[in-house]
């Protein structure tokens, strides 16, 4: 722990005048946090903080943001510079033990999390009860939360050599089970994994290959594909990871807690926005309307936002949109794809940014805005889109699971909350009312 003790903030109670001091603790950098854990019990208050927004749910060493000033490191090193040097699955070998591997590290994680590729053969069964049409992200949730039933021997989580077992079950499976979803939905045979594939290649193969033709892997494509997984693999405490950590907070096992945050993902506010950001562009169709719906996103009165604009943490631009327009272009020349919805997404980016309403609120693309641009390129379905988030960000995920399990000051998360109900009253019986 790399915590420490940095003065007092003191807060005084204008009824009554009591003074109550709380310790400030600083970390390795980012702003001081005071110490509330003994303010009920000392003070007979609680603080009230719906969302979050001023309130630190755990400590944690894996990925640090500076929201104002577009800063993404990950155990130290820049996002930036991991998605240009690095490559997925050395960024989760970082995430889970804190260091990028040596040589012979990597052969030994690539190998291990290689091994755990395949499913068990009876969840093919499982695919089979859901209607063709379901929507990925659901199929998702429920294979997800069903790895419980199958592998039981690594559901015991207080056991070190299960966890570690699990976690690697969970990367390794994930892009297996994501691509099979796919392959469900187009009444097309499932892939089995090619473990001679690096783990990007892999999952472009069990998605795109069929048995009637040889699948040649782009490199172009897995490239991007492996970098789209970089981009996505963590980002601190945001809402599917607290949510992870709250569900493995009672010990529940790792593949239901990785169901939980799958669930969390799927929201449009979180990991659904890329595919409502496409949705979005499809929906303005030409440049002459964009205008039109940045005037909407700007009235109260109308729920319509821009998506893929914004960020709870994000004051300026997110590191990771910027890779990711980048990557952007390097698909679509590469494929010979002149999409117009790409320019549509600078145009709406550039009308934005130059709008009052969008500087005063700091709102600037997020990692979402051009990453369903990619994806169509590459020809997924934009219900796809957030299943590829959740196969990336399952890594990061795990990482936030193992270090709260490996903590022992962890307890059970429980939030208390304002009480706005009625007060006790005797109830009536039903023919009285
Ligand atoms: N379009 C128009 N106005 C917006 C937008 C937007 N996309 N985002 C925020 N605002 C306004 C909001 O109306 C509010 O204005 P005011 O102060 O006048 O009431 C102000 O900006 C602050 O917004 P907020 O809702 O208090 O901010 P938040 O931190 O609660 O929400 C957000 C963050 C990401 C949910 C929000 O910006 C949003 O809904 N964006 C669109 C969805 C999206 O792109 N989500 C992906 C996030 S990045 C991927 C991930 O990590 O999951």
């Amino acid at each position: 722990m790399n915590e420490k003790n940095s003065g007092t903030f003191t807060l005084i109670n204008d009824k009554t005048g009591d003074k109550y001091t709380l310790p400030i603790i600083s970390g390795t950098t980012g702003p001081d946090v005071i110490d509330v854990r003994r303010l009920y019990s000392e003070t007979d208050h609680f603080t009230f903080d719906p969302g979050y927004t001023s309130t630190g749910s755990c400590e944690s060493s894996l990925t640090y943001i500076d929201g104002d000033r577009g800063i993404l490191l990950h155990r130290g090193y820049p996002i930036e510079e991991l998605a240009e040097q690095s490559n997925f699955l050395e960024l989760a070998h970082l995430l889970l033990f804190g260091e990028l591997p040596n040589q012979k590290e990597s052969e030994k994680f690539v190998h291990d999390i290689t091994y755990h590729t395949m499913l068990h053969e009876q969840l093919m069964n499982f695919y089979r009860g859901f209607r063709r049409d379901a929507h990925p992200m659901a199929i998702m949730c429920g294979v997800v939360g069903a790895l419980s039933a199958f592998y039981h021997d690594s559901t015991d989580i207080n056991d070190a050599h299960a966890r570690m077992v699990a976690s690697y079950r969970l990367i390794a499976k994930m892009p297996t089970i994501a691509a099979m979803a796919y392959k469900y939905s187009l009444g097309q045979p499932f892939n089995y994994p090619q473990n001679n594939l690096s783990y990007a290649e892999n999952f472009l193969q069990m998605l795109f290959a069929v048995p009637s033709e040889e699948y040649k892997i782009n490199p172009v494509l897995a490239r991007a594909m492996d970098r789209l997984l970089i981009l996505h693999a963590d980002h601190e405490q945001n809402a599917s990871t607290s949510t992870v950590r709250l569900a493995g907070s009672s010990g529940a096992n790792p593949f239901a807690c990785i169901a939980a945050g799958i669930a969390s993902l799927w929201g449009p506010a979180h990991g659904g926005a890329n595919e409502a950001v496409l949705n979005m562009l499809t929906e303005i169709g030409h440049k002459s309307r964009v205008s039109e719906f940045v005037k909407k996103a700007k009235d109260k009165n109308d729920p319509f936002r821009l998506m893929g604009f914004g960020h709870r943490v994000y004051k300026n631009y997110d590191p990771r949109a910027k890779v990711m327009m980048q990557s952007c272009h390097e698909v679509l020349d590469d494929l010979g794809i002149d999409d117009p919805l790409l320019e549509l997404a600078m145009e709406l980016e550039t009308i934005a940014r130059e709008d009052e309403y969008f500087i005063e609120r700091n709102l600037y693309p997020n990692v979402d805005f051009y990453s369903g641009i990619i994806l169509k390129a590459m020809g997924f379905p934009s219900s796809m889109f957030t299943v590829l988030f959740a196969v990336a960000r399952t890594t990061g995920w795990i990482a936030q699971w193992k270090e709260m399990i490996e903590d022992p000051t962890q307890k059970i998360g429980r939030p208390r909350q304002l009480y706005t109900g009625p007060t006790a009253r005797t109830y009536t019986p039903l023919e009285q009312r």
